[in-house]
């Protein structure tokens, strides 16, 4: 018989996309490319881009407004707020302050957190040691961003990549004896190669925003291995492996990462979520997206055994198991 431990149950996901879709077409009207050349290389057809003064905290809100309506939960039950972001609408505050701001709370904190694209998967590892640490109850984890605003958009080999959107997720601290919520995780950094995927500008460097920069063909080959190496952490953790695994949720970047990683992982691509071809690569947002999909759409439902992984800029990698 396992013991009751505190533990950190999933109580709902949420998402938003912002209108205007920006397709392959149209972006070869601006720069020399392909609707085929990009979906060939990467599997992505379109992306969303946040309209003129729409916010990555305006985004943020409306992603928690549908986490907090699918949890049937009000603003008052919330006392943590975590954003994961790289996009922050200002330098300071956080944006999960603005974010507090928009919802109208008062009371308990919020931070945000900076791990690039791998942002969500350690604000789940951070979340759930909150949550176990009984320094919150109920968390709204958020992962929002607006990457058309650091992307050379005359700059074919990173622009046709990116998109903007959030997602959120609310956990929530439960005493039990059941094998249920955020079962393990696994985070990783090294620094060593941050200059393969980096912003070429910031605050105390330039004084100035940046531009994606990114050795494409580097990024690809660290990426499947480290995705591998932390997945595995997580099933020999946990003491679960991906035999049992109901659905594999991994950070929307390029079709063929997620194909290569699903290969080496021995998991079959009808148990893996794939939104890349019409989010792109949303970042921090891409995992709350595709898993607010596939919740939405009836896919993933409670009691399966899901896998969240993601690699970004750092470099920095990560995985979480989560018995729904
Ligand atoms: N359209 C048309 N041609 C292009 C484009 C484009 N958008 N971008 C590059 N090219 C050209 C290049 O200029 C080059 O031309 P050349 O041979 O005349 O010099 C040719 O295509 C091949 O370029 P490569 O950079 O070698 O293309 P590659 O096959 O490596 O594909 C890609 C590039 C898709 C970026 C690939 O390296 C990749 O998938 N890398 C993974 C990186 C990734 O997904 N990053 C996302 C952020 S990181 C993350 O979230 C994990």
């Amino acid at each position: 018989m396992s013991k009751i431990e505190i533990k950190s149950i999933v109580r709902s996901v949420g998402s938003y996309l912002p209108k205007r879709i920006l397709t392959n077409d149209e972006l070869a009207k601006t720069v020399d490319t392909s609707d085929e050349w990009i979906f060939q290389r990467t599997g992505i057809h379109e992306r969303r881009i946040a309209a003129k003064g729409e916010f990555t905290s305006d985004l943020a809100y409306h992603a928690a407004i549908d986490a907090l309506k699918n949890a049937n939960l009000s603003t008052n039950d919330i006392d943590l707020i975590i954003v994961a972001t790289t996009t922050p609408d200002l330098t300071f505050p956080s944006t999960a302050a603005l974010v507090q701001q928009k919802l109208g709370i008062h009371h308990g904190a919020a931070f945000d957190i900076q791990a690039v694209c791998s942002g969500f998967v350690f604000g789940v590892a951070t979340a759930d040691s909150y949550i176990k640490n009984q320094l919150a109850k109920r968390i709204l984890l958020i992962g929002a961003e607006t990457f058309s605003r650091i992307v050379d958009w005359n700059d074919r080999t990173t622009c046709v990549l990116f998109g903007d959107g959030a997602g959120a997720m609310i956990l929530e601290a439960k005493e039990t004896d059941e094998d249920v919520g955020v079962l393990a995780s696994s985070l990783r950094t090294d620094g060593a190669d941050w200059d393969k995927l980096y912003v070429d500008g910031g605050v105390s460097s330039t004084g100035t925003i940046g531009h994606v920069k990114m050795q494409g063909k580097e990024v690809f080959k660290h990426a499947v291995s480290m995705i591998f190496d932390v997945v595995d952490d997580v099933f020999a953790k946990s003491g679960h492996n991906s035999d049992e695994l109901d659905w594999f949720v991994p950070h929307q970047a390029n079709k063929r990462i997620i194909d290569a990683a699903g290969k080496k992982l021995k998991i079959p691509s009808e148990k893996t979520v794939v939104t890349v071809q019409k989010h792109a690569n949303t970042s921090a947002a891409s995992v709350p997206l595709a898993l607010s999909q596939a919740v939405g759409d009836g896919r993933i439902k409670k009691g399966d055994l899901v896998m969240l992984e993601a690699m970004g800029g750092g470099f920095t990698w990560g995985a979480s198991l989560i018995r729904w």
